[in-house]
């Protein structure tokens, strides 16, 4: 269901639980000050209670509610990236937030998120939590319709049309006196450099040091079994195969294209959509040629999301 500015701001205000857009993906939002709007939120998604939740501020100046330390090159960071698709985790003073937005962990992560409608709203309605607006483990939804195949017709969707850049914001998190990225998003390692001084450490967290809780899930999955080709491909292949526009495959193959392989702008924006389209469609498996793309950059993430949507190591 389509509702206007003021419908979502006055839901909000009375703890339900709102899809609103954002640069990256839809989140599927609530008021921070209404714990029950909260635990819907992890209702309906089907999400782990110990999967903390991102607090999207209004403006960086929100952030001195909850935060009076600040690691180095926070401010820097902050003014060259909010509005847009960088969290950076913090420590919160100790009950300013939560436990169900933090999941009882000392720390919390924000954004200020870059979307003309949704920083209206926050102005409305204050800040916001809201994880990806999509099912637990399946793709997010970078259009309202996506929000509408996971939570039905009747859920409220601020319409803001399809998502720019296609993929969640980046991760950062200040440890052992250097920046890492404990998620890769949108916002590319190498964007993060001139700030920094250095390119930020992409941290591999596992069972035993996790700093991210939701890296350890399965991920951005479509029910389709997904099969990344990394070496030749068989000429006699058959079946459909997500690829490039500028590469050529075996003629028995439908190809359904990420865009030109000489700029993941295109491929960021389209992935979730056609992962669910396979789903759409009930293609049971799909081939996905990764094939010499560039270890940098965004295709640094776009790479990532398909090694988990495969579930391949
Ligand atoms: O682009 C995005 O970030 C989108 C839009 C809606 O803003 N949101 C999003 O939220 O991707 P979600 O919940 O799907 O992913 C948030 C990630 C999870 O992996 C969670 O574990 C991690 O952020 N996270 C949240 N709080 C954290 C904390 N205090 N420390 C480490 N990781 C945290
Ligand atoms: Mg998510």
């Amino acid at each position: 269901m389509r509702i206007t500015l003021e419908e979502a701001s006055r839901l909000l205000q009375q703890g339900e639980v709102v899809a609103v857009p954002t640069e990256t993906v839809y989140g599927l939002a609530a008021a921070l000050n209404h714990p029950e709007g909260i635990a819907k939120i992890y209702s309906m998604k089907g999400r782990p209670s110990n999967n903390p939740l991102i607090v999207h501020l209004p403006s960086l100046a929100n952030i001195h509610d909850f935060v009076k330390e600040f690691p180095v090159n926070f401010f820097d960071l902050a003014s060259a990236f909010w509005p847009g698709p960088l969290t950076i985790v913090l420590k919160p003073v100790p009950g300013s937030i939560h436990r169900s937005v933090t999941a009882n962990l000392s720390t919390a992560a924000f954004r200020v998120p870059n979307h003309p409608l949704t920083l209206k709203l926050l102005q409305k309605t204050g800040p916001l939590v809201m994880p990806s607006a999509n099912l637990s483990g399946k793709p997010s939804a970078t259009c309202p319709a996506h929000v509408e195949q996971d939570f039905g017709i009747n859920c409220p969707v601020l319409d803001g049309g399809v998502c720019v850049k296609g993929l969640e914001s980046t991760i950062l998190y200040y440890l052992n006196d250097a920046w890492k990225i404990i998620r890769l998003g949108s916002l590319a390692p190498e964007d993060l450099q001139p700030i920094l001084g250095y390119l930020p450490q992409i941290d591999k967290s596992n069972a035993e040091t996790v700093i991210c809780p939701g890296q350890l899930y399965k991920h951005y999955a479509p029910e389709a079994r997904l099969k990344l080709i990394d070496g030749n491909i068989d000429s006699q292949l058959e079946g459909v195969l997500i690829g490039f526009d500028d590469r050529q495959y075996p003629k028995k193959c439908r190809v359904i294209s990420l865009g030109p392989s000489s700029c993941p702008e295109p491929a960021a924006q389209r992935l979730y959509t056609i992962l669910r389209q396979l789903d759409d469609e009930k293609i049971v498996e799909a081939w996905v040629d990764i094939r010499n793309l560039p270890q940098e950059g965004l295709w640094l993430t776009l790479i990532e999301r398909l090694y988990k949507a495969s579930a391949m190591k």
